[in-house]
């Protein structure tokens, strides 16, 4: 008798703990026996067998329910339309499940190298993301929006909220080093400077970002500083040729 009494106890809890809380959380809301509105699954779908593929629409990009369909956050989902097709993004991941679907065609078109076929998925390019883009792409509307100063904000509010997500690529030189020449290329030298000498701390042992900062010290006209980072850019990277173009340059001025 005394036995059975934590596996009942263990039971109810569970209930408590877990079941009861989402079920009041989702309002009574259940799936529809049968949605209205499909038009990439298959229209005899349960709307109980969607519950899988909407799960995962909202982990791979990051977002909740009401990021495609009609319905306000915080509100019970018995308030939402999800037949409704008013939310743009519905249509656009229908869109996304058509394409998702042709390159799995495509794939399966190549011999795998391993036992295994690998597939695409949702996350496999949004990983947790709505809007997929790149650190560099990121960095360049931001900078084409509101300049310099806004770029850089970018690129530290994205390196908080994602450093370690494995969605932006924060682990090299790239991406500040390509803001710096689109800052260069504004003929905004000082910023370029700045951006660049922020890079060399990040990534010392790069010597890309010496070689950049050396190239805006160039343009400067600052010849000493430039000969300073070309050697120091060649010290770490021997093999590159245009550092060592470039140091002949200043030999001769
Ligand atoms: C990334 C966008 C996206 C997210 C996020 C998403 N859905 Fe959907 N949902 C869709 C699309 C697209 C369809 C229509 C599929 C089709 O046309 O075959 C759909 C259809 C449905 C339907 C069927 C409606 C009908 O009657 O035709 C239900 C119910 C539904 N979603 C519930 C949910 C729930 C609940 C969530 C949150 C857990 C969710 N969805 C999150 C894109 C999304
Ligand atoms: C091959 C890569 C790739 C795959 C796979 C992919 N997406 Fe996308 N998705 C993108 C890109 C890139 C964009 C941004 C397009 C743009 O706005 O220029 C995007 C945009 C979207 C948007 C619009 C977001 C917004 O705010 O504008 C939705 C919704 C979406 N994807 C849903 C999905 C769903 C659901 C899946 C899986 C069925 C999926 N995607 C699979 C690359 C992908």
């Amino acid at each position: 008798m005394l036995y059975r009494l934590p596996q009942t106890l263990a039971i109810i809890l569970t209930f408590l703990l877990i079941l009861a809380p989402s079920i009041f959380a989702q309002g009574q809301w259940n799936w529809p026996e049968k949605p209205q509105n499909l038009q990439v699954f298959p229209s005899d779908w349960s709307g109980q067998r969607l519950s899988a593929p909407m799960r995962g629409f909202t982990r791979a990009l990051g977002v909740r329910c009401s990021y495609c369909h009609v319905g306000e956050e915080g509100k019970p989902l018995s308030t939402y339309d999800f037949a409704s097709d008013e939310n743009p993004n519905k249509e656009r991941a229908r869109e996304m499940i058509r394409m998702l679907g042709s390159i799995n065609d495509h794939l399966k078109k190549i011999e795998p190298s391993a036992a295994e076929r690998v597939n695409m998925w949702c996350h496999t390019c949004h990983r947790g993301n709505a809007k997929p883009m790149t650190l560099d792409e990121e960095l360049s509307a931001a900078f084409a929006g509101g300049g310099m100063e806004t770029a850089l904000a970018r690129y530290k509010e994205l390196r908080e909220n994602y450093y370690g997500h494995g969605m932006y690529n924060f682990e090299d030189e790239g991406p500040l080093n390509s803001l710096g020449y689109k800052v260069l290329e504004a003929n905004n030298l000082e910023g370029a400077i700045k951006i660049f000498t922020m890079n060399t701390e990040k990534f010392p042992k790069s010597g890309n970002v010496w070689d950049s900062l050396a190239e805006a010290y160039m343009v400067s006209g600052d010849l000493a500083k430039a000969e300073e980072y070309y050697k120091k850019s060649l010290e770490i990277a021997p093999w590159n040729d245009n550092a060592k173009k470039m140091l002949e340059e200043i030999e001769k001025k």
